[in-house]
């Protein structure tokens, strides 16, 4: 059994940098799946797919050339497509708004599961996303749900995009952030929740290095590792 770490929670949570550091920690792969549902939106514009063409969504999904390039435990992920470096393209926030609108649609999530679960692969896996816990990894022996106020999600979302060297003001990233969280939460499909058996963090109070040493002694619990 390869063991799996589900890391799930909105925007701004806290996921990315948790479970990175975690992959880092542990010498284990990485699952950006908020990565994937980016790219479609993204390559999908520029083939001039419709962002609610669900049956060319999902033909573009099974067909497009993603690439991610990461080395085991390393902290940034490379994102390509085909040859061209799409890293910083797909980060801004209207393809994050993009990507929340291609994946409420249940086929679309159906062509991108194979490619999530290709990720689990020896040592193992920590996988940062919406439904990690409850659709693609249920069986996964640790998962955590990260939540924090939308003012606290805005403002981490400000300096994250900042220190990449995009623009953004604070007002219209809480606007649109507590719209991603709307829609992402109540589609019917996979929508964002808890697992059932996951623990729920409130990280509004905490700073990125605070929530990795309470989830490692978790970590270091469930797998025995030091
Ligand atoms: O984590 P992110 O901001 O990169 O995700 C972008 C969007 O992709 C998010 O608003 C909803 C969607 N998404 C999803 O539906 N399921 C996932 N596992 C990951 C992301």
């Amino acid at each position: 059994m390869i063991p799996v770490i589900t890391i799930d929670g909105p925007s701004g949570s806290g996921k990315g940098t948790l479970a990175n550091r975690l992959a880092e920690k542990l010498g284990w792969h990485f699952l950006d799946s908020g990565a994937l549902y980016r790219v479609l939106a993204f390559s999908a514009q520029e083939s001039g797919i419709k962002l609610d063409d669900i049956e060319r969504l999902v033909e573009h999904a099974l067909v497009m050339p993603i690439h991610f390039a990461s080395a085991i435990g390393q902290e940034s992920t490379h994102v390509f497509l085909g040859e061209k470096e799409i890293t910083t393209a797909i980060r801004t926030e209207i393809c994050g708004n993009a990507a929340s609108q291609v994946a409420q649609y249940s086929p679309v999530r159906q062509a991108l599961i194979d490619k999530q679960r290709d990720f689990m692969k020896a040592p193992g896996l920590v996988a940062d996303g919406r439904d990690m816990g409850t659709v693609i990894f249920p069986d996964a022996a640790l998962k955590i749900y990260l939540e924090a106020s939308p003012i606290a999600r805005a403002q981490r979302r400000l300096n994250q995009l900042h220190a990449a060297g995009l623009d953004a003001n604070l007002e219209s990233l809480l606007v649109e952030i507590e719209a991603r969280d709307l829609r992402d939460k109540n589609r019917s499909a996979s929508p964002l929740k808890p697992a059932e058996d996951a623990l729920v963090v409130d990280t509004t109070n905490m700073s990125a290095q605070q929530v990795v040493d309470r989830i490692w002694d978790l970590v270091a619990q469930t797998f025995g590792v030091a």
